[in-house]
């Protein structure tokens, strides 16, 4: 059965994983809670990524036919950071989106969003019904009168701003007088849009409708997506700052520090998990798109002849994480981006993308993005801005010859010892979206069954069919009934489990039935019963979430059982 998003996002909600930031006072567009479940999904999620990237990386991975030893290493860093990073970096000039603003209702679209906006647009649905049976092969058969019997009954209420809602008449004759001299106007939907939108077309051309009030929108005008706060008391230029867009440039900066008090040799890694902040003009589909989110990064400094064959071998790896966390193959794709689609930095990126169910059939959303970014990084840390020029990147000079924005002066070079040889590295850069992860990994654990319930009635189950390594709760443990000493040796494997650092639960309240399924809902792979047997025969049962076969084990070896069966997962 296909999922819905609308069942996730509740599920989210009713058993808190996810709640909207401020809720009570009407909630902030483009910012998450994560509740007492969602914080404990995410912290495994990052646990994951940085014992594969870290903890529990493979010091060799194999190059060429021939193994290769590497280091990895982590850093935190603070998330403002000096403001001539973000200049140098090109964020300051370049982090933009292209961006339209309501001249009626005043809201703000990110002009790629309009069109897809557009066709969900309440009033275009409103509008497209007056032409429900004259609408063939997506070209609408216009009816001038039913337009303007649509502009004036429903268009008042639905969308004010639209210019046929304010002026019918004139708004009209501009199509009128197109169709006289051109009888083979395409009048598809889109077009159809920009007429009704379009009041003085000899003056303005046509117009894009808003979505929201078909008032008209202004052309599209860049719109950078830092945020900005100042440093001390005073707002001056000389005290603003940005919150950082992303974790990466923290790596750069320290790239030296990193190499001179960790004695690393290239290559290496240095990686990073922390919060970064977009305003993003459209924030949207629940926490894949928000204003603030968590990045996991890893920049791998690498020798310049080595490069591609890194970079391939970290496309590779990265999507093969998270198969190996329970992501379907046919859910997953792995593209490589076209010429025109590369950053700025970028001379070869790929995308591990998930089919979320918010996107349409054959529709993929990034969830990591593997980018070969050259020496762009240290390059600018050390020169300035550079830009491309005609002979590949180049410093970005103002009128009178200097650099428009100045890097460190520091040489960011490194030196081999071994080999002798100075370099400046070539940097892959696996970035991830924790969030998106964590979203991802819940849309794909999310299951629907039917299954007998304690009276043998068939009743649909909701389960998380989470990796036992995400799962919030490992364990959930429960006394059959509340006598004969039941909870006592409940609540004794319970605490056996956590002082074993195994998140476990203890419930003795409701029908067995139910607490299963209370279970299963969350995404606990493993519940512990404790019965009669348990106190006659001392074995205990242990149910499994997903084939819901329950086995008899000795209580002595139910901690262990469970210790095993995680590590193993
Ligand atoms: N340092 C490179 C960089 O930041 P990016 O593709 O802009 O690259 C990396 O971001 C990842 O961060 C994305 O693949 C996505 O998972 C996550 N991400 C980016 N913007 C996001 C947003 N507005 N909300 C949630 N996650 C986001």
């Amino acid at each position: 059965m296909p999922k819905s998003m609308d069942q996730i996002v509740s599920l989210c909600k009713r058993r808190g994983f996810l709640f909207q930031s401020s809720e009570i006072y009407g909630g902030i567009n483009g910012f998450w809670d994560y509740g007492p479940l969602g914080v404990e999904l995410k912290r495994n999620v990052r646990a994951a990524w940085w014992n594969d990237m870290i903890t529990n990386h493979d010091e060799f991975s194999v190059l060429n036919g021939a193994p290769r030893e590497f280091q990895m290493t982590g850093i935190e860093t603070s998330i403002i950071m000096h403001p001539q990073v973000w200049k140098v970096s090109g964020h300051y000039d370049l982090f933009a989106d292209m961006m339209q603003t309501c001249r009626h209702c005043k809201k703000l679209f990110r002009a790629d969003h309009v069109w897809s906006m557009l066709s969900d647009s309440a009033w275009v649905k409103s509008f497209a019904e007056c032409f429900e049976k004259s609408v063939s092969d997506d070209r609408i058969i216009f009816s001038s009168p039913a337009a303007l019997n649509w502009a004036r009954r429903r268009g008042p209420k639905v969308a004010p701003g639209l210019a046929l809602v304010r002026n019918p008449e004139i708004t009209m004759s501009w199509l009128a007088e197109d169709l006289q001299n051109q009888p083979d106007l395409d009048l598809g939907l889109p077009k159809l849009l920009q007429y009704m939108a379009t009041e003085q077309k000899n003056i303005t051309g046509f117009q894009m409708p808003c979505p929201e009030c078909g008032g008209d929108l202004t052309e599209p005008r860049r719109f950078n997506l830092m945020f900005e706060t100042f440093t001390g008391a005073i707002q001056t230029e000389e005290n603003r700052a940005f919150l950082r867009p992303e974790t990466a440039q923290g790596m750069f900066v320290n790239f030296k520090n990193v190499v001179d008090s960790m004695s690393v040799r290239v290559p290496f890694g240095i990686a990073q998990i922390g919060k970064s902040f977009r305003n993003e003009i459209t924030p949207r589909n629940f926490t894949f798109r928000s204003r603030e989110f968590e990045q996991m990064e890893m920049e791998f400094f690498c020798h310049p002849s080595e490069s591609r064959q890194w970079y391939e071998y970290w496309r590779n790896r990265r999507f093969a994480w998270y198969q190996k966390l329970g992501i379907a193959s046919d859910n997953l794709i792995l593209r490589d981006h076209a010429q025109d689609e590369l950053s700025h930095y970028s001379v070869g990126t790929a995308d591990v993308e998930y089919a979320f169910p918010f996107l349409g059939p054959g529709e993929y959303g990034e969830l990591e993005g593997i980018a070969h970014r050259g020496d762009f990084d240290l390059r600018s840390h050390m020169e300035g801005k550079l830009c491309k020029g005609p002979n590949g990147l180049e410093l970005e000079k103002l009128a009178d010859g200097s650099p428009k924005y100045k890097g460190s002066g520091k040489d960011m070079n490194y030196f081999d010892d071994q080999s002798r040889e100075k370099f400046l590295p070539h940097v892959i850069e696996p970035a991830a979206g924790a969030d998106r992860a964590t979203l991802a990994f819940l849309c794909e654990a999310y299951h629907e069954d039917q299954q007998p319930d304690d009276k043998g009635e068939m009743q649909s189950r909701v389960y998380l069919k989470l990796h036992p390594k995400l799962a919030p709760v490992k364990v959930a443990v429960f006394p059959l009934i509340k006598k004969e000493g039941m909870p006592e040796k409940g609540l004794e494997i319970y605490r056996e489990l956590k002082s074993a650092g195994i998140a476990a639960v203890y419930a003795q309240q409701g029908a067995i039935g139910k607490r299963y399924r209370r279970q299963d809902e969350i995404g606990t792979p493993w519940c512990i019963t404790v019965d009669g047997d348990t106190m006659t025969a001392g074995t205990v049962t242990l149910r499994d979430r997903d084939s819901l076969e329950q086995i008899r084990l000795p209580v002595t070896g139910v901690v262990d059982e469970i210790a095993r069966r995680l590590r193993v997962s």
